[in-house]
């Protein structure tokens, strides 16, 4: 797939080939909110600070690894929650988590998935993995994926707070280009005994009119109806009660007000995110907030990061600013649109090797190495870079 210029010209552009299903895929995964210009903003902020190589330092027995709650994982790297893969290919979410498994990476499966939780935790194995929760406006049936959740072996909770509503998505919305209204990406709600019922009340089978029950599920998650601070404590309790207190993370933090509120609730741990650009246009680049976040609440709360990461040098910047794990979403959804789960494993272990390699040639040991005197800073240096995926 290469890059083509369109009139946003900072967004990638599949090309004219293939299924048309697959375009629309391709269009989905790539698209941003409005004119992009926060996805351009997230890869100008990594471009922005630069790596200081050491030279002569003994690396031959360096090691990306890391832990996060408890779980030692090969590296500071996580599979971030994306919905409905199966429209990049059939294989779906159980071919991204076995991958995950097989590499000892985390996975996190989102509840606009389009497998079910016990289909997932089934191909992750032992693998370490995470809930994401859009959380429904409908306590019964939060409380039944949380449980469905814990009891397939999902050890940590991650409350995404940033899309309950998708962002103004040109393209999309030009073209209807919204599988979830096809009978996509309703697997976990088809799965579940409260969603059933709920879709029975409203006189829908949902094995016979799946596209009516995706509709419905993906309206019951999403789309207009935003939640509040208040509820947190109620959803904290209710994660806790039914998991025995594991952790409880908040996904979409960009301000350091919303991360200090956080460390206030006894949240264990914020994602700070923008959803790779795709919610809020013209919004502050991810890589800047963190800094901002981590300077703040850093000590008091354990900070991760997600948004246009693309390669093992946005990794180390991003730990390097602060956040100790690191989530990657497009890179591993190109490589699952080209190649399935071939595609996935490959696109994943080529970044840890790349992780891996950059450690060596530039005198890291392990991501302790990683901080603030390793970077070099230009604020003034915006200049990026048409070759922009
Ligand atoms: C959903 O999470 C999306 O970004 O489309």
């Amino acid at each position: 797939m290469t890059p083509e210029t369109n009139r946003n010209s900072n967004f990638y552009r599949p090309p004219k080939t293939g299924r048309k299903s697959q375009r629309e895929a391709e269009y989905y995964a790539s698209s941003n909110a409005g004119m992009s210009n926060t996805h351009l903003a997230n890869r100008q902020a990594f471009y922005r600070h630069r790596l200081i190589p050491n030279q002569l330092i003994d690396t031959n027995n360096r090691s990306t690894k890391t832990t996060i709650f408890n779980h030692s994982v090969s590296a500071p790297i996580g599979f971030a929650p994306i919905g409905i893969n199966k429209i990049y290919n059939p294989a779906g979410e159980a071919a991204v988590s076995k991958v995950a498994s097989e590499l000892n990476l985390p996975y996190c499966l989102s509840t606009a998935g389009s497998t079910s939780i016990e289909k997932v935790a089934s191909a992750n194995g032992a693998g370490t993995r995470f809930f994401q929760l859009y959380m429904p406006h409908d306590d019964e049936l939060t409380v039944s994926l949380l449980t469905r959740a814990w009891e397939n072996g999902f050890d940590a909770l991650i409350l995404t707070t940033d899309t309950w509503q998708l962002g103004w998505r040109h393209d999309d919305v030009a073209s209807s280009n919204y599988a979830f209204y096809r009978g996509f990406g309703a697997d976990l709600g088809l799965s579940d005994p409260v969603f059933r019922r709920r879709c029975v009340a409203d006189g829908i089978d949902p094995d016979v009119d799946v596209v009516a029950a995706s509709t419905k599920w993906i309206d019951s998650v999403w789309h207009g109806r935003a939640w509040s601070w208040e509820k947190i404590p109620w959803l904290m309790e209710t994660w806790r009660g039914i998991s025995g207190g594991r952790p409880f993370v908040i996904k979409g933090i960009q301000s350091v007000g919303d991360a200090r509120r956080c460390v206030e609730l006894g949240v264990e741990g914020i994602v700070v995110s923008n959803h790779a650009g795709r919610q809020v246009d013209g919004a502050v680049a991810s890589l800047d907030a963190l800094e901002r976040i981590a300077e703040a609440v850093g000590e008091r709360i354990y900070v991760m990061f997600d948004s246009g990461v693309r390669g093992a040098s946005d990794v180390v910047k991003a730990l390097a600013l602060g956040a100790r794990f690191v989530f990657i979403g497009r890179l591993w959804i190109w490589g699952l649109s080209i190649q399935g789960e071939d595609g996935v494993r490959h696109v994943m272990k080529s970044l840890l090797a790349d992780l891996d390699i950059l450690m060596g040639v530039a005198g890291f040991n392990g991501v302790e190495d990683f901080n603030r005197d390793i970077l070099e800073s230009d604020s003034k240096n915006y200049t990026l870079m048409q070759k922009n995926l």
